[in-house]
């Protein structure tokens, strides 16, 4: 039960976020809103850092120097989106050490797309299309979203989203201008990632059982259906621009709803994947721990210095 000074709180936290104010780090925050705002961008934080295993694959077997160059600088801004999101995290009193240890035992959860395997060249175009495509429509909205620290931090990030995305799509139009094998790569690559792409928004709304109070909190300011129904209107006529085929037999435009509609989403394999069952989980998550420990001597050189600056200054 709420005293009623606490109740007096949400009042007047509900009263502000329904007037658009933005709430900030030291404000007067609902536990319940504090412990979802961790959750969800601690799982956002983690995804931007496993996100670059699956990308970081193919730096070394890049088909040319130019994109060698672009992708290193892609999957080194997915480390700063991490860097930012954990940061601001952090402001809601959790530390990063923490979350991390959350994610190396396995208790913390990241995007389910990243469970899957880059197989060829052309899966580097699929993920900074779909992938990157999806993550654009995602953290635009989250960009008004009522937690500042948060809101900011996508503001920046969706502008280095849309260069991921640009890439992404150039890769599969130069590819779709290329020779028969090229083209029957890129659409192999569409064929694998379109429907892990879709099931990248979450569960339908009926489904989601943190949706109500989220849109209530504008922590979420639509619901996951509609955002993947914008992700699909946008993304099918790049599709047919460059002759890529959509592996959706169901899918078709709607002259009065103004909106394609598409067929049923595997929730099944969605679900197997988050919960561990996917291609690449336990791979990631060796990845991410072997990193880890093999970078514990840059932390523990940092954290040296940074005592010996202090030290310095108090001596001072
Ligand atoms: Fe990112
Ligand atoms: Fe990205």
């Amino acid at each position: 039960m709420l005293s009623t000074t606490e109740q007096e709180l949400e009042k007047k936290f509900q009263e502000r976020i329904d007037k658009g104010e933005s709430i900030e780090a030291k404000d007067w925050m609902p536990e319940r809103y504090r412990k979802q705002l961790i959750r969800m961008m601690g799982q956002h934080a983690h995804s931007e850092v496993v996100g670059m295993l699956p990308e970081g694959n193919w730096i070394t077997r890049a088909p040319s120097l130019r994109r060698k160059c672009v992708l290193l600088a892609k999957v080194q801004d997915e480390a700063g989106h991490g860097l930012y999101i954990y940061s601001g995290t952090e402001t809601l009193g959790i530390s990063r050490e923490q979350m991390l240890d959350e994610l190396l035992a396995g208790k913390a959860k990241y995007s389910s797309i990243f469970n899957y395997p880059t197989l060829s060249w052309a899966d580097i175009g699929a993920i900074g299309w779909l992938v990157d495509g999806a993550a654009i429509v995602n953290q635009t909205v989250l960009a008004k979203g009522s937690y500042g620290p948060y809101a900011r931090a996508m503001v920046r990030i969706c502008k280095e989203e849309n260069f991921h995305h640009k890439q992404g799509y150039e890769i599969l139009a130069t590819l779709m201008k290329g020779t028969p094998e090229q083209r029957a790569m890129a659409q192999d690559s569409i064929n694998r990632w379109w429907w892990p792409a879709l099931m990248m928004f979450g569960p339908s709304d009926k489904d989601s059982p943190n949706s109500a109070e989220l849109l209530r909190w504008k922590v979420k300011r639509y619901s996951n259906d509609e955002l993947r129904q914008r992700f699909i209107d946008r993304t099918v006529p790049q599709a047919e621009n460059i002759g890529l085929t959509l592996p959706d037999p169901d899918l078709k435009w709607n002259e009065e709803r103004q909106h394609y509609e598409f067929g049923t989403i595997n929730w099944n394999e969605f679900y197997e994947v988050i919960n561990g069952n996917g291609i690449c989980n336990k791979d990631r998550l060796k990845a991410r721990r072997k990193a880890h420990e093999e970078g514990a001597w840059v932390r523990e050189a940092a954290n040296a210095y940074a005592r010996k600056k202090s030290g310095e200054t108090i001596a001072a």
